[in-house]
């Protein structure tokens, strides 16, 4: 699939499941193009999008749409559903979509997860292009292949690997996502400083103004993580390294997931959750002796200048978050699996960690 865009542009290393990643202001003649390309190779394009950028920014996505069969995902975790797989299937389906197909996936990371997923499953593999519209979406889960739903036991209990053929990032649109969502995705940006990435981690705290769609390092910033997405998924495209690779993305995560699902889907943005994950896992970090030299009161300070939470903002119970992470993906062998840094910017994968450290950091967020 071949395409023209005057953007930044990286690759995602993958054999022959590479695939493009373009960033920059205003892609719709890019949209337009690849659709007409497609077309014109006989190919039939189908849309799926988010029914919040279908209400927040109807210019956006209209125009690409109106001539095309399309589907609109209600907002939010609820639709990472079986309910909504089986209408998409459906939707697929009724337009007799074949193996040549392409589904466009408009929206964030629940549209794009369900929209993967459909591509995934549907009729074994078809191909699809993410268009990630939420700073979240274009900085962590539109890139690598991760597809998906959740279940009531667990999130993203049900998915596949699919790589997408090609990510068209269009900072425009950041615009006009509501400020909660452009924070919520802000806990991405700080874990991939975080986790690997210092010389980010610092750029941030440093930042003289809080980044917002108008900053004029946003376009560095998310294009600094994609670029250390790519990599990681290069090297480790299935999580299947047991020590580092892929799963230090979940830095934060084993703990936000279980507040997310211990919260019920939607209370908690999934960057609320993972904002307060980073609290939990700085503290758990240095319950294990590591992070000696960094402070806590410079990452808090970061997470509140983008509004994210730092503690629960309702109590919840202790053992049901416990029941929730036994229920996680990351659970290998019985043993939960945390990731944990040595200091800001390197990190890595704590096997076996006692419950009772995980029962106190639990508390020390508001759990009772
Ligand atoms: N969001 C974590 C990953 O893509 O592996």
């Amino acid at each position: 699939m071949k395409i023209k865009i005057e953007h930044q542009r990286l690759e995602v290393e993958l054999g022959d499941r590479s695939y493009e990643i373009s960033i920059g202001f205003g892609c719709r003649n890019t949209l337009t193009e690849q659709k007409a390309n497609l077309q014109q190779d006989g190919r039939k394009i189908v849309a799926l999008v988010d029914n919040g950028l279908s209400e927040g920014n109807p210019s956006f996505i209209n125009e690409f749409v109106c001539d095309l069969p399309h589907l609109k995902i209600p907002s939010g975790e609820e639709s990472k559903s079986s309910e909504w797989l089986c209408r998409g299937w459906d939707f697929l389906a009724s337009n007799k979509i074949d193996r040549t197909s392409v589904i466009f996936v408009f929206g964030g990371g629940v549209s794009g997860d369900l929209g993967g997923f459909l591509a995934a499953s549907y009729l074994r593999g078809i191909d699809f292009i993410q268009v990630p519209t939420t700073l979240l979406s274009m900085v962590d889960s539109s890139v690598g292949g991760k597809t998906g739903i959740n279940l009531s036991a667990g999130k993203n209990l049900v998915g596949a690997f699919h790589q997408p053929s090609q990510v068209i990032i269009d900072l425009e649109v950041l615009k006009t996502l509501p400020p909660r969502e452009f924070s919520a995705g802000m806990a991405e940006v700080i874990k991939y400083g975080m986790l690997g990435n210092a010389s980010l981690y610092q750029k941030l705290v440093s930042l003289p103004q809080a980044l917002s769609p108008e900053h004029p390092e946003l376009s560095a910033i998310v294009h600094q993580c994609c670029l250390d997405k790519s990599r990681i998924v290069r090297d480790d495209e299935k999580e299947s390294l047991i020590q580092g690779g892929r799963a230090l993305l979940n830095l934060g995560h084993t703990f936000g997931h279980a507040i997310e699902a211990t919260a019920g889907y939607g209370s908690y943005l999934h960057g609320e959750a993972v904002a307060i994950g980073l609290v939990c896992a700085y503290r758990l970090s240095c319950k294990l002796g590591l992070c000696e030299n960094e402070s806590e009161n410079v990452l808090l300070e970061l997470l509140a200048r983008y509004n994210l939470p730092i503690e629960l903002t309702s109590q919840l119970s202790l053992d049901r978050l416990l029941s929730a992470m036994m229920n996680d993906k990351k659970v290998h062998k019985g043993a939960l699996r945390f990731v944990v840094m040595d200091k800001i910017g390197s990190s890595h994968v704590e096997n076996s960690v006692d419950i009772e450290v995980i029962s106190e950091i639990l508390q020390s967020i508001g759990a009772r």
